[in-house]
């Protein structure tokens, strides 16, 4: 794992691997670049995103059509996912998922230590926004009109991971449809 960088350039406390599609602060690229490996997206990841977006879409309206008009569950077809890794101290700022060029939902589904997941409006970062206790085993599906909406973990609680995993700290699983041809 490697520290992530902000679209600004500096360096992030979370520590990040690509799976599918290398991001950069520049856009997604799907050619490598050197001394940087990028393994592939599994297809146990694919299959849980297509599950999730199914269920959610039977769920809420909102999640039932692409911006196109096309069934979600027909046009959803992820192809990268973000592992971050959250120490105690990392924390990951508000920020809108904005490289992707198609509206495709973003599954997340977190592990180990329960974060604190900020979720705010798709207009600014400043309030108002929901704080939502993310624990592990949770999988969250934000698109349609939250699809922008500016989040961010400002801090996990340390220690709350079960032991029998064996990991201390939070491993987030985004998974991501980047709309790249
Ligand atoms: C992200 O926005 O890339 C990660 C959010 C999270 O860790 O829950
Ligand atoms: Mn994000």
């Amino acid at each position: 794992m490697r520290p992530g960088q902000t679209p600004g350039g500096r360096p992030m406390s979370v520590q990040t691997v690509w799976l599918g599609i290398r991001w950069t602060s520049e856009g997604y690229r799907r050619e490598s670049s050197a001394g940087v490996v990028v393994p592939q997206m599994p297809e146990a990841l694919t299959s849980l995103a297509a599950t999730a977006i199914h269920d959610v879409s039977a769920m809420t309206e909102h999640l039932r059509f692409d911006e196109h008009g096309n069934p979600m569950t027909e046009s959803f077809s992820p192809d990268m996912a973000l592992v971050n890794f959250y120490d105690h101290a990392a924390k990951m700022g508000l920020h809108q998922d904005k490289d992707e060029t198609c509206q495709a939902p973003i599954v997340s589904l977190s592990l180990g230590d329960t974060a604190v997941f900020r979720l705010g409006n798709i207009e600014t970062k400043n309030k108002p926004w929901q704080d939502i206790e993310l624990a592990s085993g949770d999988l969250l599906v934000f698109g349609g009109p939250s699809r922008m909406a500016f989040h961010g973990v400002p801090m996990t609680r340390p220690g709350t991971a079960d032991p029998a995993l064996g990991l201390s700290g939070r491993l987030n699983i985004t998974i991501r449809q980047t709309g790249l041809p």
